[in-house]
């Protein structure tokens, strides 16, 4: 029953998450745009002060922006902020790693053939690894002394990161680890830089000062390295519907290529709405693209896979009892693990015929990329998954010497 009700936490918190954050990374997005398309000088200023503007029209209705440098004389009323959608975002966030990740290490976070951690010392580790990503990141920002030292440090940082999370935590675990080390990094740039300055720049004007510019532009930094961050922390929370990416032996190295791509795409788009089209940079996020994905190609694709050529007859029932033995825990009507209240995804092997619909993916699953059974949990041996090769190699047999094309 418990893992029925955290179910259905998980599924509160991660539907917050996501609408959460489509609020935030949507603002983020929008006012990246409103400042790549500002007209400078403007056009039509009403007040002095404004440094650029623009027109749009949506929904119905045309509106008129102004961006002022600094800031205007007075304060206006009312003065519309945006955090809650950054910290919604990484307070759910945050409890779905614990409810998921966390509370279920040893299906999600941990595999033993990676690094055989205690289900105590993976959440450390991964707590630690949060906090530290944060303080390298705001460390980089304050000690470099140029926009290209940080892009290069930090890029060789997110290298070291990716391949050192990749030996800790199970692929999966670790893309998310990832993941939630970016998302820790936009969402602590809102809450200690970008905010406390925009309430110095209020303070000011309230107090009827010239406000300091300097923690302005500390915050459009902050907010720029966001929005290259965007893509590929978004990729991150996609990423375990995409087992031969993060089950990959590589799996380091194909985020990174991922990464790449997302901050070209990023960039390209930043281009196109300052400076007209830039098509080499999103030819370059393509490029990357298919890189990742050959770099990923699994490598019975590449040879003509040689463990299918022995050519012995595969017996069902062998099949059937591997299954049994390290599978139908979770995957069954009535699973007996207890991360699975139900069957996962609605993947069920308990009859023949529920084993024949899913040959292909219990395939990629147990050899293409070892992602299954998730964490190892059932201790599947390798002679176990050089069967299941066989079986794929004799077109999946249903009976002893059988074989069905
Ligand atoms: C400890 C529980 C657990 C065990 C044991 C387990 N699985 Fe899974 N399985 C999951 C979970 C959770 C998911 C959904 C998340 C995912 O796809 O990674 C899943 C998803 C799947 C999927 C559907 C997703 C897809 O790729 O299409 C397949 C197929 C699968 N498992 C095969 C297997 C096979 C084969 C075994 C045994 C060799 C196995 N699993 C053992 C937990 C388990």
């Amino acid at each position: 029953v418990s893992g029925y009700w955290l179910d259905w936490l998980n599924l509160a918190l991660r539907w917050a998450h996501v609408v959460a954050g489509i609020a935030w990374i949507g603002s983020s997005l929008y006012f990246n745009w409103v400042d790549g398309s500002l007209n400078d000088p403007p056009r039509d200023p009403e007040s002095p002060g404004v440094r650029g503007d623009l027109w749009a029209v949506h929904g119905g209705g045309f509106y008129h922006s102004q961006k002022y440098l600094v800031a205007p004389d007075r304060l206006p009323e009312p003065l519309h902020w945006f955090k809650w959608e950054a910290y919604t975002t990484w307070i759910t966030g945050f409890l779905l790693l614990v409810v998921l990740y966390y509370l279920d290490a040893e299906v999600y976070l941990i595999d033993p053939r990676v690094a055989d951690l205690g289900a105590g010392t993976a959440v450390l580790v991964s707590l630690a690894l949060l906090a530290l990503a944060w303080l390298a990141y705001d460390g980089l920002c304050r000690m470099a002394p140029s926009e290209t030292a940080i892009l290069w440090i930090g890029a060789a940082l997110v290298a070291l990161a990716s391949w050192g999370v990749c030996q800790l935590f199970s692929g999966r675990g670790a893309y998310i680890q990832i993941g939630a080390m970016l998302g820790t990094i936009m969402a602590a740039n809102v809450f200690f830089v970008i905010i406390p300055g925009q309430r110095q720049m209020v303070t000011d004007l309230a107090a009827g000062r010239a406000p300091d510019p300097a923690p302005g532009l500390r915050g459009k930094q902050r907010s720029l390295h966001n929005n290259y961050l965007t893509l590929p922390a978004v990729f991150t929370m996609l990423s375990n519907h995409y087992a031969s990416t993060f089950g990959h032996a590589w799996n380091w190295l194909v985020l990174l290529l991922l990464f790449a791509a997302g901050v070209l795409a990023r960039h390209f788009l930043n281009l196109r709405h300052r400076a007209g089209s830039a098509p080499p940079v999103a030819i370059a996020a393509v490029v990357l693209l298919g890189v990742a994905a050959a770099v990923a190609l699994p490598r019975s694709h590449r040879s003509a896979e040689p463990e299918a050529a022995d050519g012995r007859p595969v017996d069902f029932a062998d099949v059937q009892q591997v299954i049994a033995a390290r599978c139908v825990q979770c995957h069954s009507a009535t699973p007996s693990h207890p991360s699975s209240p139900v069957a996962p995804n609605g993947v069920a092997f308990d009859t023949p015929e529920q084993i024949r619909t899913w040959t292909e993916r219990i395939y990629q699953r147990t050899v293409i990329t070892p992602t299954m059974p998730a964490g190892n949990l059932t201790r599947m041996t390798d002679d176990e998954r050089h069967l299941i090769a066989r079986w794929h190699g004799s077109g999946y047999a249903t009976s002893a010497g059988e074989s069905q094309n």
